[in-house]
C-alpha cells in the first residue's frame, strides 16, 4: 500500500523466526531518474513503515533495526530487521493507509478554514504553504525542474517504460503509472504517448512541450504544498520512513496530494525553494507533496500492486 517511486515496488520480505527482514530487491532499478538509488531506498522505507504501521494495527510495537548493508548477495539487499512486543497504543496513522493515494486530478476549491487546517501540519520534518504567491511560485519553479528532466531522452524514456497507457498492457494493475493512477482519459493517455514519445524533441522545439507538462494550473487550486525535509546525511530508508508519515498525516486531514519529485531533485529549484519557505541549513529538502481536497464524487483508483507472493523471499537465500 505504500508510495514507491515510479510505483517500481522495490521492498521484499524475508521471514527470520519471529522477526521480518526487509531487503531491497536490487533489479528493481531507475538508472536514469535515481542512478544513486536514493529514491529506491526512500521507497523501501515507506514500506517499512507501511509494515510499523500495520503491526500497530494488530497490537503491536515495532523495533526497527537499520542493517549496514550487510547479507547482500547481488540480487537482495538486507535494509531493516523488524522486530515485535506487544503493546496496547495503536498509532493513528495506521487507519489512513487504505485510503491514502496519489491525486493527480484537479482539486476541488479550496478554503481558508483548509488551509489554516493543513497549516497545524508543519512539523520538524514538514513546512508547509498555503500561501497563493508562493504555490504560484513554486509551481513555476516545479514545471521548470520537470521540464529539465523531460529534455533528457533517458529520463523520459525510462518513465514512458513505466507508463501503462492502455487497459490491455500486461502490466495495468501490478506495477507502473496507469492512465487511471494519472488520471488520464483515453484520449489524455494516447497524448502522453505521443507527446512524451518520439514527438517531445519536435514539441520541444517548437517550444510547445513546456505547456503540454506544465502543471501550474494545479498550483492555483491547491490548498498548499507540504515540503518535507531531513538531515542531509540521513540514511534513505529513514527517510522514506518519515515521508510516508508525512503524507498520511496530510490524508489524516482528508488531504489528497501528489508527490513533485523533480522539486527535490533539479539542485536550482531545490535551493530556491529551500531559501523560499527559509528552512533550517541542516535539513535538506527530500520532497514535496501538494495537496487539496478532491473534488465530491471522485473515487480512487484501483492500486496497480505486485502480488504478495512476489515481494516473500527465501531468508536463506539472503545469507
Ligand atoms: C521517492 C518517491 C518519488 C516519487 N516521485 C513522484 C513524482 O515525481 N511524481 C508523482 O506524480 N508521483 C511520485 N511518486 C509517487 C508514486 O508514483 C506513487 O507512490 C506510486 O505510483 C504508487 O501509487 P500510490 O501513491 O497511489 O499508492 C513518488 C513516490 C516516491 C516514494
Amino acid at each position: 500500500m505504500a508510495p514507491s517511486v515510479h510505483n517500481v515496488q522495490p521492498v521484499r520480505w524475508a521471514i527470520d523466526g519471529d522477526r521480518l527482514i526487509a531487503v531491497c530487491d536490487n533489479s528493481t532499478v531507475l538508472p536514469h531518474a535515481d542512478p544513486a538509488g536514493h529514491d529506491i531506498l526512500v521507497s523501501v522505507g515507506a514500506s517499512v513503515e507501511g509494515a510499523v504501521l500495520a503491526a500497530s494495527a494488530l497490537g503491536l510495537k515495532t523495533q526497527v533495526k537499520l542493517e549496514n548493508t550487510a547479507g547482500t548477495n547481488e540480487r537482495f539487499t538486507k535494509q531493516t530487521t523488524l522486530s515485535f512486543s506487544q503493546c496496547s497504543k495503536k498509532d493513528k496513522l495506521a487507519s489512513c493507509i487504505t485510503t491514502r493515494a496519489s491525486w493527480r486530478g484537479p482539486f476541488a476549491a479550496t478554503s481558508a478554514a483548509d488551509r489554516r487546517s493543513a497549516l497545524t501540519l508543519t512539523s520538524q520534518t514538514s513546512t508547509i504553504t498555503c500561501d497563493e504567491f508562493q504555490l504560484e511560485e513554486i509551481g513555476q519553479m516545479a514545471d521548470r525542474a520537470t521540464f529539465t528532466f523531460m529534455n533528457n531522452n533517458d529520463v523520459r524514456n525510462e518513465l514512458l517504460s513505466w507508463m501503462r497507457l492502455r487497459r490491455g498492457h500486461p502490466q495495468w494493475s501490478i506495477d507502473g503509472l496507469n492512465a487511471d493512477a494519472m488520471n488520464m482519459n483515453f484520449f489524455e493517455a494516447a497524448g502522453a504517448f505521443l507527446v512524451l514519445g518520439k514527438s517531445f524533441e519536435v514539441l520541444s522545439k517548437m517550444g510547445l512541450a513546456k505547456a503540454l507538462v506544465s502543471e501550474a494550473r494545479r498550483y492555483k487550486t491547491a490548498t498548499g504544498i507540504m515540503v518535507v525535509h531531513c538531515p542531509a546525511n540521513q540514511n534513505p530508508v529513514q527517510k522514506g520512513r518519515t515521508f510516508y508519515r508525512e503524507w498520511l498525516r496530510l490524508e489524516q486531514l482528508g488531504f489528497a496530494a501528489n508527490v513533485v519529485s523533480a522539486l527535490a531533485d533539479h539542485e536550482p529549484s531545490c535551493a530556491s525553494l529551500h531559501r523560499l519557505l527559509d528552512l533550517p541549513g541542516d535539513q535538506k529538502i527530500l520532497t514535496a507533496l501538494l495537496f487539496g481536497r478532491r473534488p465530491t464524487g471522485t473515487t480512487i483508483p484501483k492500486r496497480a500492486r505486485l502480488p504478495l507472493d512476489n515481494l516473500i523471499v527465501d531468508a536463506g537465500a539472503l545469507k
